[in-house]
């Protein structure tokens, strides 16, 4: 046998005998590192003959392929045997209860507006929506408040740099009213100015410049639009007092009515729920006429001026109707015990895990929330 027959068995040997990834490296560098033994040798056949080389250059060659190839082998052979005994000895117990999940809750607002939503749907009412970045005219002009109404400088409204194509400011709306006139103008294209019933409440963000423990840059309003022939104010009492009864979960729920002034509805008014104290705790309804009972403000209201109807591009002769919008935020506020606003958006999730809710919490004009 010739020396470099003798060297590969050699490490062929070694190869086989390796129990471990350390002890193959080892050899790997021995035989075929930079200074390994068959890495020398395949050096030496630069000194050779032409007649040499001829001869001992495939013997050197395939000495050192069959000894990469069984390092390579004998690798994959290693891992295999590692996963065998694994396998064998690692073992998964499938009747185990699996790790629990983490589970959300529904933040506050998110709850009362499908509230809102379940009760009003239950009234006959659809839920509305529109943009939050608003023009100018829809949220301002089409409401009856002409540019120099002072109402606008009340609003802390925020304003785009830029107008839009037509050189009309751009702002983020102030009230979800802009629903209204985007309802009511869909209904009088679709019936080609005839016009046809409304019954929605819109839902969403609103935004104005103010920030203290009862206000934020952003917050949440819903609108209430009824849109029908012989609509009165009584027809607009008895649908607040049955969302305000539903919403609460109180049959004894007085409001109280107050003349008030928006330039959208004439004749407006304030609406106030009655409160008393449980418990030495202040409650929605009872008797607000009781020791420390009185009466709070919770939302505006007032039958829609004849001017927006018109504006909307349908007949106030023919169409009357009443609108009302209200604080979400402080609803759920006052529904749910919560004193300061500014945590509903700071998203801490200990806060939302103390007052949210579960995913099936949802309440009906019958059986109120959970029913
Ligand atoms: N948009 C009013 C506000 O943000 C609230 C309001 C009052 C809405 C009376 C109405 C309404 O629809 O009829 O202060």
């Amino acid at each position: 046998m010739s020396d470099i027959e003798v060297i590969k068995d050699k490490y062929l040997g070694e190869i086989s005998a390796a129990t471990d990834g350390d002890a193959l490296e080892t050899i790997r560098v021995a035989a075929l590192g930079k200074k390994g033994e068959i890495s020398l040798l395949l050096k030496t056949l630069g000194k050779m003959t032409p007649e040499e080389r001829q001869t001992e250059g495939p013997k050197i060659n395939g000495a050192r392929q069959a000894v990469a190839d069984a390092i390579a082998a004998r690798k994959e052979a290693m891992e295999s045997d590692v996963l065998n005994a694994r396998l064998a000895t690692e073992k998964l117990d499938m009747t185990l209860p699996p790790p629990s999940a983490p589970k959300g809750s529904i933040h506050p607002v998110s709850q009362v507006m499908d509230e809102l939503a379940e009760i009003f749907a239950d009234l006959g009412f659809s839920v509305a929506t529109g943009p939050e970045i608003e023009d100018d005219w829809h949220n301002f002009t089409a409401l009856n408040i002409p540019e120099t109404h002072p109402a606008r400088a009340m609003h802390d409204t925020f304003y785009f740099p830029q107008t839009d194509d037509q050189g009309m400011p751009k702002l983020l709306r102030t009230h979800t009213s802009p629903v209204q006139i985007r309802t009511m103008m869909d209904v009088a294209k679709q019936t080609d100015g005839e016009g046809e019933p409304i019954y929605i409440i819109a839902p969403g963000r609103t935004y104005r410049s103010d920030s203290d423990a009862t206000h934020t840059p952003m917050f949440h309003q819903v609108e209430g639009l009824v849109i029908d022939k012989n609509i009165h104010m009584g027809h607009l009492k008895w649908t607040l007092e049955t969302f305000v009864r539903a919403f609460f979960e109180r049959d004894d729920i007085e409001l109280r009515l107050r003349p008030s002034y928006f330039p959208f509805t004439e004749p407006s008014a304030e609406v106030d729920v009655g409160f008393s104290v449980e418990k030495g705790r202040r409650i929605i309804g009872g008797d607000p006429r009781g020791d420390n009972g009185g009466w709070m403000e919770i939302l505006g209201s007032g039958m829609v001026h004849p001017n927006v109807i018109r504006n909307c591009g349908l007949d106030p002769d023919v169409w009357q109707g009443f609108a009302f919008g209200c604080g979400i935020d402080r609803l759920a506020m006052l529904k749910y015990g919560m004193d300061d606003l500014r945590a509903f958006f700071d998203g801490d999730l200990r806060w939302t895990e103390h007052y949210g809710f579960d995913a099936l919490d949802v309440p009906t004009l019958s059986g109120g929330v959970g029913a």
